[in-house]
């Protein structure tokens, strides 16, 4: 496709990219560093996290989730000149573009339906926890397994997302 590089598609360029960084950056880190090493932590100190990081840390994601969305729209309008039809699935640059969009619109959906809800939900019990102490409801279980499988299913499909943006940047 050829690209017309104006100081506005810069602009989203960087703003799209950025956003996906910390997107992608938020869900690698839970997803790879901090959700394995969770089950390791003793429940008061686990449900501590939860409490007092879980809130920054799940409206990070949902911010960088919206401006990734927000902007990659954005840019698309903005390189495509308006004709969004460049999108069909008949050029390589639209089949990597369309790929790209599904997956990322399906771990945005993914996102907002089912981690985004059910940490919400983990750090609302986690509070409640520390404010009077006791035996966890069997709920946290059931979230806890929610939030692994819906965001271990996001991350792969954001990286599914990434490859294709970044083949179609390619040609
Ligand atoms: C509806 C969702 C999205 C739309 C409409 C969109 C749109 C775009 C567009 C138009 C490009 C430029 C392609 C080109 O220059 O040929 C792009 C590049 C890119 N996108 Fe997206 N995007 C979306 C979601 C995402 C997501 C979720 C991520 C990652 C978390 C992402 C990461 C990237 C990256 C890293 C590039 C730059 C690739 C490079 O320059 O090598 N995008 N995107």
């Amino acid at each position: 496709m050829v690209k017309s590089m104006s100081l506005i598609v810069t602009a989203l360029a960087f703003l799209h990219v950025f956003s996906a960084i910390g997107y992608l950056g938020s869900a690698l880190t839970f997803g790879l560093v901090i959700g394995p090493r969770l089950p390791k932590l003793s429940p008061t100190t686990s449900n501590e996290f939860f409490a007092k990081v879980g809130p920054a840390f799940v409206r990070f994601t949902e911010i960088f989730s919206w401006m990734t969305i927000i902007f990659g729209l954005v840019f698309l309008y903005a390189i495509t000149g308006g004709n969004l039809s460049l999108v069909f699935p008949s050029s390589s640059w639209g089949l990597s573009m369309s790929a790209g969009m599904v997956s990322a619109l399906a771990a945005f959906l993914i996102g907002i339906v089912w981690v985004t809800r059910s940490a919400k939900r983990l750090v609302k019990h986690a509070q409640a926890l520390l404010l009077a102490p006791g035996q966890p409801p069997q709920e946290m279980l059931k979230l806890a397994r929610t939030l692994k499988i819906s965001s271990t299913i996001g991350l792969l499909l954001l990286i599914a997302a990434v490859v294709f943006m970044v083949v179609a940047a390619s040609m």
